[in-house]
């Protein structure tokens, strides 16, 4: 079967006063039906545009597609009308983003959110549209869904709130579900429901997700591979497992540090990654994680390295990745 999702040498740049932003520089990846993807990087590092590029929702200006391209179900994304795209979004991709408060709409019920959904994209009645609003609330999880369809966003808590718009994104039965920080803004407890949850459904149903984050830490139970992202590129990718515990980026090492995990004990010592995330405005022609790799030797100031097979299905850019894995003191 081809991918769901084939993603071929994106790129997504933004003008900006500071100069020309590289957000998106050249990444590919796929995601199979029924399969979870992590894009997983530290803030800024192309995450989200990469994301609302797929999705064709790239403020144009200041940015703009400029290369590459979304082979989605077997459609071109960037051929595609906008009208066509409109059909696309909210009916084959579902999406829930980090904030519900922003994505939901502060003057419509819980119910109206849904059924707006249902009766745009499949032409429902109204009656059929608050059975199955009703039917979707009691999927994700929330109790009394016939008092809840009446209630604002405001009313709910921000858990709840993310409940509603998985409930959305699922209405119209994606293929695939983008969620963008799904639970960043939530606190630990509820941020381990929501993404069983989103596990649980996606199963049930078979929908794909792309689970874009920053915590590395959360990804490994619930995805089934990683791209870690730095500065608009893939650096890294693999099945979640290898990405765990054999890394062979340096970048992925430090993010391994620095978040909690599961596999470890609790009291193990967090380590930020040292350094700032790179000026996207001010990239030369060496690997941009150069800056803050304690690994990094002459070459990597003179050449960007390429995304390459370091073992079947794990991938890594860095001239260093053969020794690093000797070097792993990753489980420190
Ligand atoms: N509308 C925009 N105008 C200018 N630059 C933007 C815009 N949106 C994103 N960028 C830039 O693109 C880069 C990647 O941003 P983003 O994808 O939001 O990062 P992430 O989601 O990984 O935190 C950042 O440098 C950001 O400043
Ligand atoms: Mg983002």
């Amino acid at each position: 079967m081809p991918p769901l999702l084939e993603v071929r040498a994106l790129h997504t740049e933004f003008r900006t006063g500071a100069g020309l932003v590289r957000a998106v520089d050249g990444i590919s990846y796929t995601v199979e039906p029924g399969e979870t993807v992590a894009i997983v990087g530290e803030s800024g590092s192309g995450k989200s545009v990469s994301a609302l590029s797929i999705l064709r929702l790239i403020p144009d200006p200041p940015g703009r597609i400029t290369n590459g391209e979304i082979l989605f179900d077997g459609k071109d994304l960037r051929r595609l009308t906008e009208p066509e795209m409109r059909e696309i979004r909210g009916r084959d991709i579902g999406m829930v983003f980090q904030e519900p408060m922003t994505s939901l709409n502060p003057v419509l019920t819980i119910g109206r959110q849904i059924t707006e959904t249902l009766e745009q994209h499949q032409g429902v009645d109204r009656a059929a549209a608050d059975r199955r609003a009703i039917e979707l609330l009691e999927l994700v999880g929330i109790a009394d869904p016939a008092r809840r369809l009446k209630q604002y966003p405001h009313q709910l808590s921000g858990g709840m709130r993310q409940r509603v718009m998985i409930a959305v994104a699922l209405a119209c039965n994606p293929k695939l579900i983008i969620a963008d920080e799904p639970t960043t803004a939530l606190d630990v407890t509820i941020q381990a429901q929501i993404l069983e949850l989103m596990k649980t459904l996606a199963r049930r149903f078979n929908v794909a997700q792309i689970i874009i984050t920053h915590n590395l830490g959360v990804v490994a139970r619930y995805a089934a591979r990683v791209n870690v992202m730095y500065a608009g590129r893939i650096v890294e990718s693999g099945p979640a497992d290898a990405i765990y515990h054999a890394p062979r980026h340096p970048y992925t090492m430090a993010l391994l540090r620095s978040v909690p995990r599961l596999d470890r004990p609790r009291q193990a010592r967090l380590d930020p990654v040292d350094g700032q995330p790179p000026d996207l405005t001010r990239l030369d022609g060496g690997c941009a994680f150069r800056p803050r790799c304690r690994f990094a030797v002459e070459r990597c100031g003179q050449e960007q390295p390429a995304l390459e097979p370091v073992e079947g299905g794990h991938l890594a850019a860095c001239f260093r990745s053969t020794e690093l894995l000797a070097s792993q003191d990753v489980a420190a």
